[in-house]
């Protein structure tokens, strides 16, 4: 601890620094005569507390004070003000200003013993308190570096679970899409060869309509005749049919595309990156409806599908992340209903409803069901009963991430051995 000693009369400077040294206060003093040089010294040396006169020639106690205070670098030094009796009025000014107490002259030894040691002990405590909060803000930086980190890992692990899964439904979707592109390419054709029949029959009529001729008799035996070979071509060919058949094919061919094009659509927003932030009103039921046909493939040799939707309000969301939910707990469904290996086809039900202000879904399987000992363990990050190559485990763990933390809802499971599970 450095005391610096301030008061323009030298004999109470002495007498200050001797007591100091004989009451073995634990500060190395420093005196000085005037308040400009205090200044000066303030300036070139970290001093911890400051015995101040109030009376001083040329620069007063007050003024040194004034300036003290409004330099941040002395706001944690201990000022004990010199007072006399006779200007026992400034000392008001003193507080006001700043000053941390006073001591009378002529020192009185017990006052002014326990005075300095108060000062060394608020002294103390405030570095500690310093060093405490500087050490906080260190850990601090430490800790949101940390927590930067961390995000970025966990924006990549989102993103790459979500690359495994597209992984491992492209196989799926790919036949997804080829199952519509194959009827709408025999569509096709079909409609090729109707276009052909048309174009016979319309090369007949433009035939036809040139040889009319309603002037010359003998001319309508000819036009006779075509108009019959025209209706036998009709009829050979079938056009009532064809023309009946061609509305179906534009549906089902207009249908395919829907299809294809839907699939393509779920699949590119689903795969997009860098929408951690995006939240807007979305239709629940229709991300659920996403979900279940870009995992159709994968469900649909397995399990039915039985949809029970409320009609929920829209809800403020983050679509993409809202998917990656719905196609992780839908394709764990499938994969526990094909565990089973009973060869008969499983349920899938899902379930949408409000109750109490909250918009809950219901994803419910009839597979085999989660054991009690791990059921604890699945929302945990790589935590998988399934072979390698066949899960990464992190599925639940960032479903449970969207949800709760990014969503601010629940993930709740519920599970019979034998019964199935329920998310
Ligand atoms: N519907 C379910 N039925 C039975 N077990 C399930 C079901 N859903 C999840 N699980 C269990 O939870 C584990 C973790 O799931 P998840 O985090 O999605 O990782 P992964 O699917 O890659 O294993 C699974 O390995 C499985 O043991
Ligand atoms: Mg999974």
């Amino acid at each position: 601890m450095k005391i610096l000693v301030v008061d323009d009369n030298n004999f109470s400077l002495m007498y200050t620094k001797n007591t100091l040294i004989e009451n073995n206060i634990n500060a190395a003093p420093i005196l000085c005569d005037s308040g400009k040089k205090a200044l000066e010294i303030l300036n070139a040396t970290d001093i911890d507390i400051l015995l101040l006169d109030i009376v001083m020639p040329d620069m007063t106690g007050i003024e040194v004070l004034k300036k003290i205070k409004a330099d941040d670098r002395f706001k944690e030094m201990q000022i004990i003000m010199i007072t006399s009796v006779t200007d026992r009025g400034t000392l008001k000014e003193c507080f006001d200003l700043g000053a941390n107490d006073f001591i009378v002259k002529p020192i009185e030894l017990v006052e002014f013993t326990a005075r300095i040691n108060a000062a060394i002990r608020a002294r103390e405590s405030s570095e500690k308190l310093e060093n405490a909060l500087e050490l906080t803000l260190k850990q601090n930086r430490k800790l949101n570096e940390v927590t930067r980190k961390l995000k970025e890992t966990q924006s990549f692990l989102i993103q790459s679970e979500k690359l495994a899964a597209i992984g491992e439904l492209a196989a799926g979707v790919a036949h997804e899409i080829n199952n519509p592109m194959g009827f709408i390419s025999s569509n096709f054709e079909t409609m090729t060869k109707y276009i052909d029949k048309f174009k016979k029959l319309y090369q007949a009529y433009d035939h036809l309509l040139e040889n009319i001729n309603f002037t010359e008799e003998e001319n309508h035996k000819d036009i006779l005749q075509e108009k019959y070979s025209v209706i036998e071509y009709m009829e050979n060919n079938r056009i009532a049919y064809v023309i009946d058949d061609l509305d179906d094919l534009l549906k089902d061919t207009r249908d395919g595309i829907d299809r294809v094009t839907k699939i393509i659509q779920s699949l590119r927003r689903f795969g997009r990156s860098n929408v951690e932030e995006e939240f807007s009103w979305n239709d629940l039921e229709e991300i659920i409806e996403e979900s279940l046909l870009i995992t159709n493939n994968e469900t649909k040799y397995s399990a039915d599908i039985q949809r029970s939707y409320q009609g929920l309000i829209p809800v403020f969301c983050n679509r993409v992340q809202l998917g990656q939910v719905m196609i992780n707990i839908i394709i764990n469904a499938a994969h526990a209903i094909k565990s089973r290996h009973t060869g008969e086809r499983g349920l899938i039900t899902v379930k949408t409803y409000s109750e109490a202000e909250k918009h809950i879904i219901e994803i419910t399987d009839n597979g085999p069901g989660i054991r009690k000992e791990i059921i604890g363990k699945i929302f945990d990050p790589f935590f998988t009963t399934k072979d390698v190559g066949q899960g990464t485990g992190l599925g639940l763990s960032i479903c449970y991430d969207i949800i709760v933390n990014k969503h601010k809802g629940e993930l709740l499971v519920t599970s019979k051995e034998n019964m199935g599970a329920s998310f």
